[in-house]
């Protein structure tokens, strides 16, 4: 049976003063905390046009929080960030499947070795069928993030035609973990929780909200209103 699983994405959180904000988003109720993991690995080849935070911070960040640390890597070689994330206590690693053709048996392996859950994550144009082949594995991936928006940034718009993919899945695959991440919100949960997400990523919802507490709630209450439907 799967669970509510409401994650603040720490890039909308004051970076400055990253510790307390992860303390504050969990006595708000955050189940996860969600890292977004972006660098630009060689002139002119990046998965995204952004630099975030790598493995000193989240090995920093671990000293301050027993918190799950749901890593989102957005960079073109998941796997030489194997070993520094399990190393710096990350708890989960989520890899891009657009940028793991040739290795994500590895990459689970490897994952799976350091104590961390593996995922894999697609952005809004890579079709679903493309991760079936890591859920039917002996050694499957654990959860599946759906990107609703193209990775990158914060604050942007939720792209519902993504629900498709979400819904295929659940149907699917019952008891698995479904992530679902960009312009998570109030105005946007109804479309994913009756889509089947049970893992909501959540940035400028939450971190813009007056009361983050209230926010991270409401998004819980109505996902565990769908599981307990179905
Ligand atoms: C975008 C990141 C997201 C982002 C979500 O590439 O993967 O985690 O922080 O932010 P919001 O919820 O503001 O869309
Ligand atoms: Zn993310």
């Amino acid at each position: 049976m799967v669970k509510p699983k409401i994650a603040p994405s720490m890039l909308s959180s004051d970076f400055a003063n990253l510790a307390s904000e992860a303390e504050r988003m969990v006595r708000c109720g955050a189940d996860w905390l969600h890292m977004d993991i972006m660098f630009i690995l060689y002139y002119n080849s990046h998965f995204v046009p952004n630099l975030t935070i790598g493995a000193p911070v989240i090995e920093s960040l671990r000293k301050h929080t027993d918190a799950y640390l749901d890593c989102h890597l957005m960079v073109t070689n998941p796997l030489d960030y194997v070993e520094p994330l399990g190393k710096a206590g990350a708890s989960g690693f989520t890899f891009h499947v657009e940028v793991s053709k040739d290795n994500w048996r590895e990459l689970v392996q490897k994952i799976k070795s350091k104590g961390m859950k593996p995922g894999v994550s697609l952005k809004p144009g890579t079709p679903i069928e493309e991760v079936y082949p890591l859920l039917e594995d002996e050694n499957p991936v654990e959860l599946v993030l759906v990107m609703t928006v193209e990775p990158g940034f914060g604050g942007q718009k939720f792209m519902p035609e993504m629900m498709d993919k979400v819904r295929i899945l659940r149907q699917k695959y019952p008891s698995l973990d479904i992530e679902v991440d960009g312009g998570l919100g109030p105005s946007t949960i109804d479309m994913a929780a009756s889509a089947g997400a049970n893992c909501i990523v959540a940035g400028s919802s939450v971190f813009g909200a007056p009361d983050p507490a209230h926010v991270i709630s409401l998004l819980h209450k109505r996902v565990e209103q769908e599981l307990q439907i179905n």
